[in-house]
């Protein structure tokens, strides 16, 4: 069922696990979270980038979640979210369009200009009942880089993530805690920053960059507090690697979807099992019906 981002979190900060945002590209990725969530009884953060936004078009995008979500995922609470929203109109299609949460990801800019843009968005949103997510301290890699390692990754500053939250009144915060967009050989988690962070806003912490970071330290970045768990290249990892083999395996298939049904499943696999590594799975009271 399709509910406000608000309920999936304060659910997870009363039960001590973090809830999985994923990023879908299109409608088998979306599937496959949607399936992950019924089957693991898990409640799922269902997120789209500009990119995947301009791919799909706003319209069919929103449809497509809320109708898999009242669907295939009727019993289980998604939410709708936008995933590093770059500018104050992309933001407003959003909200207009239904989503419930976005993210103002104005990180690469100087302080105050991020603390004004976000502030303004928060603004406008909260008018709406709508949740903002801010970010301090740019974010490096690329999505959907494999194995490769990052020359530097920088870190956040924590006195400018205080005057971030406190400016701009944020729902939720990301900040560059040592992880990177893509799966990276040296990704980390700086845990003194991540826990002096959490400690000091007391606001529901988001962890971008969640492909290629250790499980152990996934585990432990949720025992000391993060809520929210962004995972994306995993999943386009997945959906490509099973595309390409089941492709060259199947060259003469004239039927789109014999290729592609085991792309959703191999979406399904990555996101189940990351629903069991954050503590969100099974977390969904759901009253079998006796037949
Ligand atoms: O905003 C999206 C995420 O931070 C994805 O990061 O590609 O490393 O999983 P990832
Ligand atoms: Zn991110």
């Amino acid at each position: 069922m399709l509910v406000h981002i608000k309920e999936i979190v304060k659910e997870a900060e009363r039960g001590g696990y973090a809830v999985g945002a994923f990023n879908i590209h299109n409608l088998e990725s979306a599937l496959g979270v949607a399936r992950a969530a019924n089957k693991m009884k898990s409640p799922a953060i269902i997120q789209v980038s500009e990119g995947a936004i301009k791919y799909m078009g706003l319209k069919p995008i929103t449809h497509i979640v809320s109708t898999i979500a009242k669907n295939i995922a009727a019993r289980v609470p998604i939410a709708l979210h936008l995933d590093h929203g770059s500018s104050f109109d992309s933001i407003f299609e959003c909200i207009n369009s239904g989503f419930t949460s976005v993210h103002i990801d104005a990180s690469s800019l100087p302080l105050d200009e991020n603390i004004s843009l976000t502030k303004h968005v928060v603004e406008v949103a909260h008018s709406r009942g709508v949740w903002v997510q801010g970010e301090v301290g740019a974010m490096v890699g690329g999505h959907g880089d494999n194995g490769k390692k990052l020359k530097n990754i920088p870190l956040a500053e924590v006195k400018d993530v205080l005057e971030f939250v406190k400016v701009t009144k944020v729902d939720t915060i990301a900040a560059a805690v040592g992880t990177a967009h893509g799966v990276y050989t040296n990704e980390d988690i700086k845990f003194p920053l991540l826990k002096e962070i959490i400690g000091k806003t007391k606001k529901p912490f988001v962890l971008h960059g969640g492909s290629g970071v250790a499980d152990e330290k996934v585990k432990r970045a949720i025992k000391e507090g993060v809520d929210i768990i962004n995972i994306g290249s995993d999943i386009k990892i997945a959906f490509c690697t099973t595309l390409i083999n089941h492709c060259l395996e199947n060259k003469k298939e004239t039927d789109p979807r014999k290729l592609l049904a085991p792309t959703i499943e191999a979406v399904e696999k990555v996101v189940a099992g990351k629903m069991k590594l954050f503590g969100s799975a099974g977390r969904v009271k759901i009253k079998e019906v006796e037949t």
